[in-house]
């Protein structure tokens, strides 16, 4: 029992290989493919990020041409599944109209030999930004937007179709930045759902949606959510180091903060910490940011923690105007690029993931029959 303790969570596992990522080692960092997180964040832009994810190397500039034409061709969506999105309540959580989107689309476009895992892979980083933006216009208000776009960038088409106009340069930079930072990150608990789902041999769509489901909850995706229903609360700095001290002392968890391989740093944080303080200049801010500062200094001092790229992410996405439910859906949107390079990786050299558990239930024992009970 004691051994089943320590590795609760499967903490400090090694469940696998993997060519995609490293994560957290020492004097490496994080790493696509082999490049460092902030090499791609400077030099790169998301669809670069993703052609080296799905195809393993960066493209040449006509590859990537013919990369952004592919994908700007598939962002129309078919009309049953705009009919399926109609059908989403307005109350419902976004990261549930993708989750549905997903699995609908998944009927109507199935996998073949004709329509083959990067078609998909394709389609879906495609149309997550279209299923979410017109499922979230339709409930808001009965308007049927068009999804097909020229915008040159999923960052651009997803900013243009959220406000209904082209977005500022830096707005734009400050999403690609955003969608390169949450593009992969190796064995993390929805990665590792799409392998497991991956590895019964079940199709494409089977396994995305899965890893939907499993980015959704606090302690994965949806703490850059919780991160902001948390400091939007304060006024100013005091007020939240005031309020932050005492939930530490009631042993509240504090989203955005803590990693379970990154011991020191999570370093996407700094990189979009620096992004969310140029928007922050940019909109003459003086309250979400400098709370935000404040939390940070108070659970280092407090805590010895560190931010991870959930909690800076939040006060970005602010500032581009975002609603707070759409945090995590734009998680999904970038993680596509990592989910499908794992996907297509598990099942090179499949085998079926089962691992065992240690049995804590009672003892052997008979039925008693039902009367008896
Ligand atoms: N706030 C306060 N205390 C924390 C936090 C936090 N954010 N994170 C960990 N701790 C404390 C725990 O309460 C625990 O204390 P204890 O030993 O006194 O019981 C200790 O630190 C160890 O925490 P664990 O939960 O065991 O660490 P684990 O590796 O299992 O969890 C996790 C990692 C889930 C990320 C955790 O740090 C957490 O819950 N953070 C908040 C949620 C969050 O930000 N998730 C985003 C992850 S990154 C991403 O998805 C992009």
């Amino acid at each position: 029992m004691s051994e089943v303790k320590k590795t609760g969570g499967l903490a400090g596992i090694v469940a696998g290989e993997t060519k995609i990522a490293t994560v957290g080692k020492e004097g490496v960092g994080l790493t696509y493919r082999g490049y460092t997180i902030e090499d791609l964040a400077a030099n790169a832009t998301f669809e670069e990020v993703a052609y080296l994810l799905i195809h393993g190397e960066l493209p040449t500039q006509t590859q990537l041409d013919t990369y952004k034409k592919t994908l700007k061709a598939l962002r129309g969506l078919p009309a049953p599944l705009k009919t399926v999105l109609e059908q989403v309540p307005k109350e419902a959580h976004p990261m549930d109209v993708l989750r549905t989107g997903c699995s609908a689309l998944g009927t109507l476009e199935q996998e073949t030999s004709g329509h083959d895992q990067v078609a998909i892979a394709n389609r879906l980083l495609a149309t997550s930004p279209s299923m979410l933006l017109y499922w979230f216009h339709f409930a808001k208000s009965g308007k049927r937007i068009e999804t097909a776009s020229n915008a040159p960038s999923i960052a651009a088409h997803f900013l243009e179709m959220l406000h209904g106009k082209p977005a500022s340069d830096l707005h734009v930079r400050v999403m690609d930045v955003s969608l390169i930072l949450y593009a992969e990150h190796e064995f993390n608990a929805s990665t590792f759902t799409c392998r497991t789902i991956a590895s019964t041999l079940a199709d494409f769509y089977s396994a995305v949606t899965g890893g939907i489901g499993a980015l959704r909850g606090p302690l994965h995706g949806g703490a850059n959510e919780a991160a902001m229903e948390l400091i939007e609360k304060f006024q100013t700095a005091d007020e939240a180091e005031k309020a932050l001290v005492q939930m530490l002392h009631d042993k509240k968890l504090i989203m955005g903060f803590g990693h379970r391989v990154y011991k020191k740093a999570d370093p996407r944080s700094d990189i979009i910490k620096v992004w969310s303080k140029k928007l922050s200049d940019a909109c003459g801010d003086n309250v979400l940011y400098p709370v935000s500062e404040r939390v940070e200094a108070v659970m280092r001092r407090e805590k010895g923690m560190f931010p991870n790229l959930d909690f800076y992410s939040a006060s970005a996405y602010r500032f581009l105007g975002i609603p707070t439910p759409m945090f995590t859906p734009i998680f999904v949107i970038s993680r596509i690029s990592g989910w499908s390079a794992h996907i297509f990786e598990q099942r090179s050299n499949n085998r079926l993931i089962r691992p065992t558990a240690e049995y804590t239930g009672p003892q052997q024992r008979a039925v008693v029959p039902i009367g008896k009970r």
